[in-house]
């Protein structure tokens, strides 16, 4: 049976669904346990979304908040769902709770043309460049949405 797909905030008790998809993911670039149960301390500038199906964590984004300023921080779906638009519906989801007039910020690997292409889907567009941004020496793409 087709099985619905929520979009929910994260509580403390997904840390170690969200650190599995992570370590994944992003092999040896991955953030640490530490770094993702600081984000989801319960404060309001900072909100990580998970997507679900059937109560398994299948991809999370982190967002944080500066007054009117929104930073997509980290985002990632589990390999397996990757390519099946669980990505741009957890996007969708969260552009659509941001207040309208944010400035929606993020940082992206050259190319990474999946997540280039999720982000200029939704509007995106390249701003600038950070040269060796990354811990492999790759440089980073800042993309700026107004929402
Ligand atoms: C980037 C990521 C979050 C996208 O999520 P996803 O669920 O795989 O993407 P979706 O299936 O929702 O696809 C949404 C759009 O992304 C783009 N996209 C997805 N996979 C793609 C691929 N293999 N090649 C090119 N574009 C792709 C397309 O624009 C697609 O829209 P379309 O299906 O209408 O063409 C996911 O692939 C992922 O976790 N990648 C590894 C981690 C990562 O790169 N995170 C982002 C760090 S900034």
């Amino acid at each position: 049976m087709f099985e619905k797909k929520i979009v929910r905030k994260a509580i403390p008790k997904d840390l170690r669904s969200i650190f599995l998809i992570e370590e994944v993911v992003f092999s040896k670039e991955h953030w640490t346990i530490e770094m993702i149960a600081d984000e989801l301390e319960d404060i309001p500038e900072k909100i990580t979304w998970v997507i679900e199906q059937s109560q398994n964590i299948l991809g999370y984004c982190m967002v944080r908040l500066f007054n009117n300023e929104v930073n997509i921080i980290n985002m990632a779906i589990t390999p397996s769902f990757q390519g099946k638009g669980l990505g741009r519906l957890l996007l969708g989801h969260i552009l659509n709770q941001i207040p309208s007039k944010s400035s929606v910020f993020l940082e992206v690997k050259q190319g990474n043309l999946s997540a280039i292409n999720l982000y200029l889907s939704f509007g995106f567009k390249e701003i600038d460049v950070r040269n060796d941004y990354y811990r492999d020496g790759s440089d980073a793409l800042v993309m700026h949405l107004e929402h």
